[in-house]
């Protein structure tokens, strides 16, 4: 899995996506330090330790670099930035039943504008999987000979 670099000088709004979730009662939010238990279990339960481990680092930063989706009482997604390293961007993961309604996406670029407000120029997508959707979603690109990258010899 490759890394892919974003220009953040070039990030498209999310203000419009947002405002559509929230008509279909998603909310997109930035975590607060409070809700650090209920987002590790979240993607401890859903993904994987590791992902989990990679969460809790988004609350050693201040302000927490976490987002979350939430319908009702229920969380949805969650990303991450500034995590692993500094300027990256992940891991990031829908539940299932939510994958195609633009979910994804908007976590993608609130993570993404939390970089570029904290002044990086470019971003970086982590160990980037689903590559298609880092293209279509933010304009990102492969970075040439970025495997294996910083995720290699992991003992998770
Ligand atoms: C990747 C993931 C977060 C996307 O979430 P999502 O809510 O389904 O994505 P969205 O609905 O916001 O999709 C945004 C756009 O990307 C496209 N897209 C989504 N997943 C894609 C994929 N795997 N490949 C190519 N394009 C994809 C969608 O078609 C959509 O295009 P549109 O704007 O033209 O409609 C979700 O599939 C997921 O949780 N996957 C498992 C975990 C994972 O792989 N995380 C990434 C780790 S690096």
């Amino acid at each position: 899995m490759p890394d892919m670099l974003v220009k953040t000088y070039e990030l498209p709004g999310w203000q419009d996506l947002k405002d559509e979730l929230e008509q279909d009662g998603i909310i997109i939010k930035q975590a607060l330090m409070p809700e650090m238990g209920r987002l590790d279990a979240f993607a401890r339960e859903h993904f994987s330790e590791g992902w989990a481990s990679e969460v809790m680092g988004c609350f050693t930063n201040k302000p927490v670099s976490c987002y979350y989706a939430v319908r009702g009482e229920e969380i949805i997604g969650f990303s991450c930035c500034d995590s692993t390293a500094r300027g990256f961007f992940g891991p990031t993961g829908v539940l299932p039943a939510y994958r195609g309604k633009g979910i994804g996406k908007a976590l993608l670029l609130a993570a993404l504008h939390h970089l570029k407000d904290l002044g990086y120029a470019y971003a970086i997508i982590g160990g980037a999987g689903p590559t298609g959707f880092y293209e279509q979603a933010c304009g990102a690109v492969e970075i040439p000979g970025s495997v294996p990258g910083i995720y290699k010899d992991l003992h998770v």
